[in-house]
């Protein structure tokens, strides 16, 4: 698996290669140490890019990184999935919170080449043949949003946490998005659209509620139309 040559072979590789350069700079005259430089330089220019293939909202996507690159720039400055943010680069702010496997990770303390292999989901992917996601709904009707920068993060962590647990309290849905910080701090419309999101999901599974579209949401045409009823 690519993953494990990336931290065993090639870290290896790498730090020899640094070894070896730094212990000539120190023990070899300066002719020597020029050409076992540049040899160590070439060897990690000839591994300055790794294959990788990620499968975001179900469409597989080759590409090359270097080994730097980290998860959210793969997938913004690469493959042009621009809803996931970037904040602090910290693990701190959760903007960048995308789903990985089934499990919602800050894709800014993810190497690409660590995700390499697995799928992911994007705010992008959340909503489904022409119709919005439970929760992209949740936030539009319950206004869970102001300047929108945390909102694709949130909506990640949220349906994250709904799949582990249908039917949170609000102490839960706290809980499940503390990761993610709102600059606006419209935390309490924020949990109210995770609380209309469950109640919509659960609907939706037991097929009982009238509100729930069969299909899950509102069908992006009638997008105009529920904006008109707010
Ligand atoms: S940008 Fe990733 S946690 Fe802030
Ligand atoms: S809506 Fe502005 S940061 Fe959350």
């Amino acid at each position: 698996m690519r993953r494990s040559y990336v931290h065993g072979e090639s870290a290896t590789a790498v730090a020899t290669a640094a070894t070896i350069a730094s212990t000539t700079t120190v023990t070899t005259a300066p002719t020597s140490t020029t050409i076992t430089a540049t040899t160590a330089a070439t060897k990690l220019t000839a591994m300055d890019t790794h294959d990788i293939t990620l499968t975001i909202n179900g469409t597989e996507h080759d590409l090359s990184v270097e080994p730097r690159t980290l998860l959210v720039h793969a997938l913004r400055d690469e493959l042009g999935y621009t809803g996931t943010n970037v904040g602090c680069e910290s693990t701190l702010c959760g903007a960048c919170t995308v789903n990985m496997d089934g499990d919602a990770v800050k894709s800014c303390t993810i190497l690409a080449v660590q995700a390499d292999g697995t799928e992911l989901r994007t705010v992008e992917g959340l909503r489904e043949s022409g119709t919005f996601h439970p929760i992209q709904e949740g936030f539009q009707k319950e206004h869970g949003l102001q300047c929108g920068y945390c909102t694709p993060g949130m909506m990640l962590a949220a349906t994250d946490l709904l799949e582990e647990n249908p039917d949170p309290s609000d102490e839960e849905i706290r809980e499940g998005i503390e990761g993610n910080l709102c600059r606006c701090t419209g935390y309490q419309n924020i949990v109210n659209a995770v609380e209309y999101a469950a109640e919509e999901m659960r609907a939706d599974d037991t097929g009982s509620t009238e509100t729930a579209a069969a299909d899950g949401g509102v069908p992006m045409t009638d997008y105009e139309a529920v904006k008109e009823e707010d």
